[in-house]
Formats: C-alpha cells, sequence, structure tokens
C-alpha cells in the first residue's frame, strides 16, 4: 500500500496481572529507518517488542506490516514476514552447535525430511565470516560464545533470511567496548542494506549515533517522538527523567 509504514502498531496494550505495562501505544518504523526506543527501567520496551517479534500478544490494539494487518502466533509468524529480533536471551539454544541455532526451525533439508547439515555448516560459516565473525566450528555449543558472538548469529540469521526488520533489545548491555562498537557497525550496516532497525538501549550517546527517530516510554505510555534534528542527546535525557509529567517540546528549539 502507497505511504504505509513497513510497521505501524496501533493501540498497543499489554497487562501482566496487576502491572499495566502499554497503555494504548502506538509504534512506527519506517521503511530504511533505525528508531531507538528508550524509556527508563519498566517502562515497556522489552514488552512492546515481545509483541512486535510474536513472544506474546497484546491485549488490545493492531499491528499492520507493510500495509497489511497481521496477527503473530509465536515468533516463527513474524520471522516468517521478516521480523527478526536480537536479544541477549532467549534466542538461542545453549546446547545446540552454532548451525543449528543458526537455522532453528528453518532447517534446509534432503528429500524433505533429512537436516542437509552440510549446507547449514557450510552457509552458516559464510554468512558470518561476511559480517566479519571467525568461528572455530559451527558445531560449537553456543553456551561457549561470548555475547557480542551469540548477537553476531542472530544479525547473520537476519541477513540469511532476508529481514525486513531488525528489533534489538539491550543489544550492547553485557558487552566488552569492542564488542559494543562491532554491533554498532552492524547495526548501520543493516540500514545500508535497506533493513529497518528498532533499537533498545540505555546509552543515549550510542542510539543518538545511530537512530533516525526516537520513541520514549514511560510507565506503559508514550511520551515522546521526535526525529533527530529536533533533539539534542541531552533533551532526550531530559525527557526520559522527567517521565511522563514531562513537557514534550515542539520542534525547532536548537539549544545545542
Ligand atoms: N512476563 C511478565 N510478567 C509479569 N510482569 C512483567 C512481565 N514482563 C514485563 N513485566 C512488567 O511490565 C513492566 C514493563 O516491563 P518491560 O517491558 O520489561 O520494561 P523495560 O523493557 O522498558 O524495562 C514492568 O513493570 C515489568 O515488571
Ligand atoms: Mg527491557
Amino acid at each position: 500500500m502507497k505511504g504505509e509504514k513497513l510497521l505501524r502498531m496501533a493501540n498497543i496494550s499489554k497487562r501482566f496481572g496487576r502491572v499495566q505495562a502499554l497503555k494504548g501505544v502506538d509504534f512506527e518504523a519506517d521503511y530504511n529507518e533505525i528508531v531507538g526506543l528508550l524509556g527508563d527501567n519498566g517502562a515497556g520496551k522489552s514488552t512492546l517488542i515481545k509483541i512486535l517479534t510474536g513472544v506474546f500478544p497484546p491485549d488490545t490494539g493492531e499491528i499492520y506490516f507493510e500495509g497489511t494487518k497481521v496477527t503473530f502466533r509465536s515468533p516463527r509468524d513474524a520471522q516468517r514476514l521478516g521480523i527478526e529480533a536480537v536479544y541477549q536471551e532467549a534466542t538461542l539454544v545453549n546446547v545446540m552447535g552454532i548451525a543449528r541455532n543458526f537455522f532453528l526451525g528453518r532447517e534446509p533439508t534432503r528429500w524433505g525430511f533429512l537436516l542437509d547439515k552440510r549446507r547449514m555448516n557450510r552457509e552458516c560459516i559464510e554468512i558470518l565470516s561476511r559480517i566479519g565473525v571467525k568461528i572455530k566450528s559451527p558445531r560449537r555449543e553456543v553456551s561457549l560464545l561470548s555475547g557480542g558472538e551469540r548477537q553476531s548469529i542472530c544479525i547473520g540469521r537476519a541477513l540469511y533470511f532476508q529481514a525486513k526488520l531488525v528489533v534489538f533489545d539491550e543489544p550492547t548491555a553485557a558487552l566488552s567496548v569492542k564488542e559494543t562498537e562491532y554491533v554498532l557497525r552492524y547495526i548501520r550496516s543493516l540500514k545500508e542494506k535497506g533493513l529497518s532497525v528498532v533499537v533498545i538501549t540505555h546509552n543515549i550517546y550510542h542510539v543518538y549515533d545511530l537512530a533516525d527517530r526516537f520513541v520514549i516510554l514511560d510507565h506503559g505510555n508514550k511520551i515522546g517522538e521526535f526525529v533527530k534534528e529536533e533533539v539534542s542527546p541531552q533533551d532526550i535525557i531530559d525527557v526520559i527523567r522527567a517521565g511522563s509529567a514531562a513537557v514534550i517540546r515542539g520542534g525547532g528549539g536548537g539549544d545545542t
């Protein structure tokens, strides 16, 4: 559909017991755009992203992807449409090897039922080396990998399966300085390849550098939305600090 954003989430609410984690949030990501999703701990960022990646359904609200209304019953449904998640936790099965994790649930087969392990090993190594990751063996258990290496498997997977939108939840939280640089570079390269990215991070300077637009959540509400040109990193920090009491200024401020 013309004029439609790549992703539009409308009026998304989600409750966990007594906690109203999201309250009617609207969220969009355009084609070839990097959106930074920000907010203090407990703001609802991960919940929004888990709804977007099919981990659980929203209580209310709709998701439109490429102009079509979609519903996800599992992360597999979201992946099939081209939405891939890169988290520190949960996306990899520790006791399995790198190649098995790379293809998990989407394995190439021979005669429709035998895993084509040779092809899995070869293609996994090839795509990882293309993004600059050298692995000793595709059979190596992922529990032995560093946080950065684990994420690079997810990123390689997103490229291999031709994702349209890649979602990062705190990608650099547990990484060394060097690994952090790699991950930031990957995120940039996804945009250069024409993909869209949603990135959650506590590091305002990283996200300011990367993102085209920022969305700020607080206690389940969207309290701010800015394109980079209208805010400084300090403006964003101020909005997050002030929380929902914040007075959101319009564009044209420019006090940097
Ligand atoms: N699976 C869950 N069960 C119960 N409460 C949850 C669950 N996931 C998140 N919450 C609660 O929802 C709120 C928002 O959490 P979350 O989306 O993880 O915030 P953020 O990622 O912004 O730190 C928090 O109060 C959190 O404790
Ligand atoms: Mg979170």
